[in-house]
């Protein structure tokens, strides 16, 4: 698989460093309150767990699970919330964790979901961000990187639900969006 993908755009190394900085960032900005660290899943599941390894400071854990429906011309479609939290966030302080911003549609439908709950604070924190694609304006307090307009796979993120399991990553060309189909 890694020959498949020989050219990383974000080495281990890379967000091993970041990732780091990220963590003490948190654990200074959250020291003293009541941190709950809301994975959404897939996509965040490989992030998730070096970021939640990296905060030195009491917090909870729980998830999300989320499919975003895109459409044939690759637009996005509607968001589905396929699994819950399993523990009440009613005056906590939530930091939602994502793979990527991209339109920003599924993070607004997620901090609406969230916002109904009443936690005290919500922040977001995103692995990657594609800025310029941004369809709706979301907040994002934590961005690991900031990433061009490409299709990008592993540490988490897919592409047919396969490449999660990548170690780094990657993009993807127009060539190999219609020929890696396997
Ligand atoms: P948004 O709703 O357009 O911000 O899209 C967010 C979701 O689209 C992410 O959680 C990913 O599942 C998916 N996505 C967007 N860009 C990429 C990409 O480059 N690679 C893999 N998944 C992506
Ligand atoms: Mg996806």
């Amino acid at each position: 698989m890694e020959r498949l993908f020989g050219k990383p755009i974000v080495t281990q190394e890379q967000m091993r460093t970041r990732i780091r900085e990220l963590g003490r960032q948190i654990s200074a900005d959250y020291a003293g309150k009541d941190l709950v660290l809301i994975g959404v899943l897939k996509g965040a599941y490989a992030f998730y767990a070096d970021l939640a390894r990296a905060i030195r400071i009491p917090m909870r854990v729980d998830f999300l699970v989320v499919t975003t429906e895109k459409t044939k011309d690759g637009t996005p479609g509607r968001v589905k919330l396929i699994s819950d939290l399993t523990e009440t966030i009613t005056g906590k302080d939530v930091l939602l964790v994502e793979d990527i911003v991209d339109s920003g549609l599924t993070a607004r439908r997620l901090l609406t979901v969230l916002a109904k709950k009443k936690p005290r604070s919500i922040n977001i924190c995103a692995l990657l961000s594609k800025q310029d694609n941004r369809v709706v304006n979301v907040p994002v307090a934590y961005v690991g990187f900031t990433v061009p307009d490409r299709y990008i796979v592993g540490y988490g993120l897919d592409y047919q639900q396969k490449y999660r399991n990548l170690p780094y990553l990657a993009a993807l060309d127009e060539e190999d969006l219609t020929k890696k189909r396997k």
